[in-house]
């Protein structure tokens, strides 16, 4: 006799088999996640993998939020996050990079960047409409493409570029389907930051083709040497970005979960239908905690950012030292560093080095096809951290 798929009597695990949904099980583990299941469990490791500050959230920030719980401020907020928040953030993005937005209709606040740059996607991307990335980039952008129905088609950078958009490669890879592109800058894993000529060039590229831009600027505040230009202030780029942004990083509060998305009104409430049905709103108490960030702590964001500038040197000077050609970064807190001379892949690099020195680096494959032959370390730890594994990646070196 036939038998329904998934009947009772199919047994258990036949019947479990194949109840996930196709797209999210072809979707590939992280490759930073995959690697850190080798890093648990092995003691004394020295760890320059995770992408997060190692300062604790600054105490006004922290006080900010325990004295909401004190008043009971413990309820849902609007689907769009508090207005003073709102209203604070429209002036801070004002006086810091000369952006224009509406309070009330052009922004919304989210569960960390993360959620902004889920909701950007679902609320632009038709099935099958296709996003250019610029590789090597952030590992959650083409999994997120995908899970709105999208396909990612990367665009490779290169060092010998200084990790900057490779115009033409862009161009190349632009079709009928392509809706959007996403960039970051500074960069996740690359440490390389766009000014005024490529954002230019980026603008005409988005023009011509129509498309929109998800500009992830996370790292802006920690920017070293340049100022930080944003996409949305050049004239005629508001009303083709969507900006998202966040507090995690310069910050350092990645556990409050709070981000942000800036878009022209019609993408900005389509995000908001979505983010009210399944989300309803950012965390109470991370809100209040984002307005005390963005009003008193301007001083300990440069006193955290010209910590990570002196780390960036000593990381990089130590790098290239030991023959690993690195760039320095012009912004966030990672170091890109070209392996190709061991002759490893980037897996076999790191887990050897993991092994041999219990020093934590990230695969750079784990990035993208192009970021293969290097590794990411953060610089987000302290002097001695840095110094030790630096100690250590040249005893590996040397073997
Ligand atoms: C480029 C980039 N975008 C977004 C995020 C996620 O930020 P959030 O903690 O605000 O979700 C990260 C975190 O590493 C990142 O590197």
């Amino acid at each position: 006799m036939s038998r329904a798929v998934g009947a009772p009597s199919a047994g258990r695990t036949a019947r479990h088999n194949g109840r996930v949904a196709q797209h999210v099980a072809a979707l590939p583990p992280s490759g930073i996640r995959k690697f850190f299941d080798l890093v648990l469990g092995v003691p004394d490791v020295v760890s320059l993998g995770v992408g997060e500050p190692d300062f604790s959230t600054p105490w006004n920030i922290r006080e900010q939020a325990i004295y909401r719980i004190e008043t009971g401020r413990t309820a849902y907020t609007s689907n769009h996050g508090l207005m003073d928040l709102r209203e604070a953030l429209a002036r801070w993005l004002a006086n810091r990079y000369g952006l224009d937005y509406d309070p009330a209709t052009e922004m919304l606040i989210t569960v960390g960047a993360s959620e902004a740059i889920d909701l950007a996607l679902r609320a632009l991307l038709n099935p099958g409409d296709e996003v250019l990335v610029l590789e090597p980039c952030y590992v959650s952008y083409k999994p997120t493409v995908a899970l709105a129905g999208g396909v990612p088609v990367p665009v490779p950078t290169h060092q010998r570029d200084g990790f900057r958009p490779d115009f033409a490669a862009l161009e190349a890879a632009v079709t009928g389907r392509t809706r959007a592109l996403i960039i970051n800058y500074p960069n996740n894993p690359t440490g390389a930051t766009f000014g005024p000529e490529d954002l230019a060039r980026l603008q005409r590229l988005a023009e011509t083709h129509d498309l929109v831009v998800i500009s992830d600027e996370i790292y802006a505040e920690l920017t070293y040497d340049k100022r930080h230009h944003s996409l949305p202030a050049l004239p005629g780029m508001k009303e083709r970005t969507i900006l998202v942004s966040g507090f995690s990083k310069a910050h350092a509060m990645t556990g409050w979960r709070l981000g942000y998305a800036c878009a022209p009104r019609d993408l900005l409430e389509a995000m908001v239908k979505i983010h009210q049905y399944t989300m309803l709103c950012a965390p109470t108490l991370s809100q209040y905690a984002g307005l005390e960030a963005l009003e008193h702590s301007d001083e300990d964001v440069a006193a955290m950012r010209e910590e990570y500038d002196m780390r960036r040197r000593l990381i990089v000077t130590g790098l290239n030292s030991l023959g690993l050609k690195t760039l320095l970064p012009e912004g966030a807190f990672y170091a890109f560093a070209d392996i190709t001379p061991t002759g490893l892949t980037s897996e076999q690099f790191c887990a050897e080095l993991l092994r041999a020195e219990k020093v934590a680096v990230v695969p750079g494959g784990a990035f993208g096809e192009c970021g293969e032959g290097f590794f990411r370390a953060s610089y987000a730890a302290g002097f001695d951290r840095i110094e030790t594994a630096l100690e250590r990646i040249g005893r590996f070196l040397g073997r």
